[in-house]
């Protein structure tokens, strides 16, 4: 099948090199010359495990191409997937500009029968405003053009992008659209063979399902973000609780691991955008607000920790910070708490040692110069003569780092454990100072 994504971020380019790896001809449009650029010298612009080899071989293969070039973006597809960013308005609602400026930017082209797909994460709606856009577009030009809106979202996790596109839970498909669907049957039965796994509903059930997942998701994180915060206080192990909640099936254990606050491009923008459609609605959605706030708080608990341990004024000392990325297996910094953690600290007249095996590009492009905060090129390097190590991100290369090493190397063996990946037991063996998250015991 001919297949065009509009957006080549995330989404965009991880749905069109997994698409063009079963098959399809796929054609990935951006408007950023500069991504276009890169992929064209047969590199990517985000890491991503995985994505590169897909990428080049598909390129290679000549099913995947990468262009800035909407004309012949648009007349490839019968098949074009919307997946550009939905970022927060100032209200925190979804900033639907650049979704409408695809929709239109079709409807000033298209000269034959097109299924346009929103993968973005849209509010309910949407797939209206974008099917209007189209007609208004068309009616410009005096044109009669059929075609179909779908919503299709996407439920694919950074650091695990591939593995999740290509084996998904599920794939969600809203229409009511019978050609739009069949073609869609048709693009995805590839990922549905073994086990049917597609769930074809009307489109604003499609649409709020995404928002609900995500929903869903950050509350038991913030939810097990709270109990830990009790869990100190009345001298219990959350990690021992996790494990004994999770055992339940109706409960299981996914997402269920108390930490630095979640972070990421969509969690924090996509609660926040449900939170304010409910309220449009005159439906206060209590539960997610708290969520918001607990997990604001929550982005501030490492650096509570020093305060407590330190002092509020921390003119004069060091800190170690291990991971930058909002989590492991992937450089992006959006939303990322080691954001907050820096601006904190650096705020108490801390200095900063910062270092993340894949994010350090992004952290200095994000974070820019600052006076008191430097990058380590290596773990071991930023540890050198600090007060402190604060674990922020738990990448794999800090898992089982070299304790002796890090005592050697720390004014005073004292870590902060901000994502719970060193046993307190041991680290009391060993004679580090530890401060989990929730670990009371
Ligand atoms: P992104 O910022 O990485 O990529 C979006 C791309 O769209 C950018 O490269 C931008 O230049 C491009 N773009 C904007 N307007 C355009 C236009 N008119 N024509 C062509 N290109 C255009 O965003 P992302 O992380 O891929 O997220 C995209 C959407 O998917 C969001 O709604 C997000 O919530 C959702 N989503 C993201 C993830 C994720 O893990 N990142 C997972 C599921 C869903
Ligand atoms: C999340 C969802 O998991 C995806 O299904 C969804 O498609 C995506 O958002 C999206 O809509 O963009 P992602 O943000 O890439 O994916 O990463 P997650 O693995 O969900 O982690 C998000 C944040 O939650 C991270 O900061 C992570 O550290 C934190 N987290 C996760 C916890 O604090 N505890 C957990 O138990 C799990």
């Amino acid at each position: 099948m001919k297949v065009t994504a509009i957006g080549t971020g995330y989404v965009g380019l991880v749905t069109g090199a997994c698409l063009a790896e079963m098959g399809n001809h796929v054609v990935c449009l951006d408007v950023n010359p500069e991504k276009i650029r890169i992929l064209n010298e047969g590199e990517i612009p985000i890491h991503e495990p995985g994505l590169l080899e897909v990428v080049r071989r598909n390129v290679e293969a000549g099913r995947l191409q990468f262009t800035t070039n909407v004309d012949m973006a648009v007349q490839h597809g019968t098949i074009l997937f919307i997946g550009v960013g939905t970022p927060p308005d100032e209200d925190g609602s979804a900033d639907l500009q650049y979704v409408i400026a695809a929709a239109r930017s079709i409807g000033q082209r298209m000269t034959d029968y097109k299924v346009i797909v929103d993968k973005s994460t849209v509010p309910v709606g949407t797939a209206d405003k974008v099917k209007a856009a189209i007609d208004e577009e068309l009616a410009k030009r005096g044109v009669e053009v059929q075609f179909g809106v779908v919503s299709n979202p996407e439920f694919l996790k950074e650091g695990a992008a591939v593995e999740d596109f290509m084996k998904p839970d599920r794939i969600i498909v809203g229409s009511d659209d019978e050609q739009a669907t069949l073609l869609m049957r048709a693009l995805y039965s590839p990922f549905t063979r073994n086990h049917d796994r597609m769930q074809v509903m009307d489109l604003r059930s499609a649409e709020f399902t995404k928002y609900a997942a995500n929903a869903m998701l950050a509350t038991r994180i913030s939810f097990m973000n709270e109990l830990a915060l009790l869990a100190e206080k009345v001298g219990a192990d959350i990690e021992l609780v996790r494990r004994g909640i999770g055992s339940d099936p109706r409960i299981g254990y996914s997402f269920l691991y108390a930490g630095a606050g979640y972070g990421g491009s969509c969690f924090p923008k996509d609660v926040k955008a449900l939170v304010r459609a409910a309220q449009d609605e005159g439906i206060p959605l209590r539960v997610l607000t708290a969520v918001e706030e607990a997990n604001e708080r929550q982005k501030r608990v490492l650096v509570d920790k020093v305060v407590t341990r330190f002092g509020a004024d921390l003119t004069g000392r060091r800190f170690a910070l291990w991971g930058l990325a909002f989590k492991p297996n992937t450089d992006d910094m959006r939303e990322a708490p080691a954001l907050v953690i820096v601006e904190e600290l650096l705020s108490r007249g801390a200095t900063l040692s910062a270092y993340d095996p894949v994010a350090m590009t992004e952290a200095k492009r994000i974070l820019g110069e600052r006076p008191g905060l430097s990058f380590a090129d290596k773990a071991d390097a930023a540890l050198e003569g600090a007060d402190a190590l604060l674990l922020v991100t738990e990448w794999k290369e800090f898992k089982s780092p070299d304790f002796d090493g890090i005592k050697a190397a720390l004014k005073q063996p004292v870590v902060f454990d901000g994502r719970n990946q060193y046993e307190p037991s041991l680290m009391k063996a060993l004679g580090i100072e530890h401060h989990g998250i929730g670990r009371g015991t």
